[in-house]
């Protein structure tokens, strides 16, 4: 019997359209690994809707060796309990220094939420530091690392 696909949702917050690009690579990943995958940018994401899905990957650009303000405000207004039997997982675009401390920071959050957070997340090299131009895009290996992010993460979930 054929058994129904998770459905997982890709949360993304991009100034410049790094962390964007690295969603959709997710994306990708979650469907070689037989998710349903919806890709939302953040603000456009009602906490309610959350309810319809099994599986979570949030991504924010680094800022400060941090998330996005806008994705830590997202995260910290959720319901206590909202992420409960939810498989979760993070990734981020930082131009050089802390992207993984941004992600240890979002693991973080998530938990806080009761999300099962696992695997532990990608942080790829690409855009400039503390700037709006957008520069350098993510290398062809970042991007198969957060395809295969993507796939052991729908693995995990099932
Ligand atoms: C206000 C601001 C703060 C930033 N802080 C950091 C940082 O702490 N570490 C880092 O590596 N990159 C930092 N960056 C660079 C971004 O993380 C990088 O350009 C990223 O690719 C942007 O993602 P986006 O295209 O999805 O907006 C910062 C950029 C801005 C605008």
């Amino acid at each position: 019997m054929r058994r129904k696909k998770k459905k997982a949702l890709v949360i993304y917050y991009t100034k410049t359209g790094h962390t964007e690009t690295a969603a959709e690579a997710v994306a990708r990943g979650l469907e070689s690994g037989k998710a349903e995958v919806t890709v939302r940018e953040l603000l456009s994401v009602d906490p309610e809707e959350l309810r319809e899905y099994s599986i979570i990957a949030v991504g924010s650009p680094t800022r400060g060796g941090k998330p996005a303000r806008k994705v830590k405000k997202f995260l910290k207004g959720l319901g206590k309990k909202s992420l409960k039997g939810k498989q979760a997982s993070v990734f981020s675009a930082y131009a050089g220094f802390r992207g993984r401390k941004t992600l240890k920071r979002m693991r973080k959050l998530l938990k806080r939420k009761k999300a099962k957070v696992g695997p532990r997340g990608v942080a790829v090299k690409a855009g400039a530091p503390l700037s709006l131009w957008k520069g350098p895009d993510l290398r062809e290996k970042d991007i198969k690392r957060l395809e295969e992010l993507g796939k052991a993460l729908a693995k995990k979930a099932r």
